[in-house]
């Protein structure tokens, strides 16, 4: 039996499976446990099952001699500083596939909401400014028809592609491999340019200002990936500028916003908490799949999901 420690409760009865084989600590608060108190939990811990809100390099490894596997509860792992958790020889694991759908469907509904103008519409409603139908009132962009790019053409990029095509929107894409023409010609030709790439330091702030000013003045640019894939200082002068015609977000860096971040002042901007993967059933499915990778790397096998180390 190892002992084990959960940043947070999850949803579902995925737990239950891990406290039948381990000794299992849950984290029991809303926040997640701080540095120092994650530090701490580690001391004598072998399975760490983490958020994306958790920072794992180097540093905290050396607060945890015991550890042997770390069981990522995301698709992405851009909090886990692999190079240390390689050097140590521990095993990363992470929830892709079961997330695809539900980021791809968050993806068009913040597409959809940004074209039409839904956030302005129900704030009319809601206070009354309603007054009455208008012709040339609350005039949003079609979404039929438009030219989506999507930046990074994984396994989300595509399903949001599969989407769009039910929308008979024309579709570009580029991949990490894309010559950097094909990107500027994303930029510039696409209505909506949807960001799926992992945060690596290639993709750090590639949407800058040279990016935005590429796109077009109508453009709405829709981030479903990584908050720090996005200049945010630059996002909200493009917006302020009207260098482009919208954004929505829902990862920002950092999460959550600040209400008083200046970016939360910008116009037409759309901004939810990072809730991409946010139905029942998908958070319980990615439950599932982080404790097999624990299960599994704590009985001496290979993760179900585990990352590559590289190189
Ligand atoms: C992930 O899994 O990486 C998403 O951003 C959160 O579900």
């Amino acid at each position: 039996m190892a002992r084990c420690f959960v940043t947070r409760q999850l949803p579902g009865p995925a737990l239950e499976r891990l406290a039948a084989a381990h000794q299992v600590e849950v984290w029991p608060n809303q926040l997640p446990p701080t540095r120092q108190e994650l530090e701490q939990h580690l001391a004598g811990v072998e399975g760490l099952l983490s958020l994306l809100s958790d920072r794992i390099d180097a540093e905290l490894l050396a607060h945890a001699p015991r550890l042997r596997a770390i069981s990522n509860y995301a698709v992405g792992y851009d909090n886990i500083d692999l190079t240390a958790t390689a050097a140590r020889g521990i095993p990363v694991g992470h929830t892709p596939n079961v997330l695809t759908d539900a980021t791809a469907d968050l993806t068009f509904a913040l597409l959809l909401a940004a074209a039409r103008r839904l956030p302005e519409g129900i704030e009319e409603v809601r206070s009354g400014q309603a007054a009455t139908w208008e012709p040339t009132h609350n005039l949003g962009s079609d979404v039929h028809g438009a030219t989506l790019g999507i930046v990074g053409f994984g396994r989300i990029g595509r399903a949001v592609a599969r989407r769009a095509e039910g929308f008979g929107m024309e579709i570009l894409t580029t991949t990490s491999n894309s010559h950097p023409a094909a990107f500027e010609e994303l930029l510039a030709s696409s209505d909506f340019v949807s960001l799926h790439t992992p945060l690596t330091p290639a993709t750090h702030h590639l949407i800058d200002a040279a990016a935005l000013a590429r796109m077009k003045p109508t453009a709405i640019l829709i981030n479903t990936a990584r908050g720090a894939i996005v200049d945010q200082n630059a996002l909200g002068q493009a917006l302020r500028d009207g260098v482009i015609g919208g954004a929505a977000l829902d990862v920002t860096d950092p999460e959550p916003l600040p209400p008083d971040d200046p970016l939360l002042g910008a116009p037409n901007l759309i901004v939810v908490p990072h809730i991409g993967s946010a139905t029942r059933a998908t958070r319980e499915r990615m439950a599932d799949i982080a404790v097999d990778n624990l299960l599994a790397a704590l009985a001496g096998q290979r993760m179900p999901h585990q990352v590559p180390v590289a190189g």
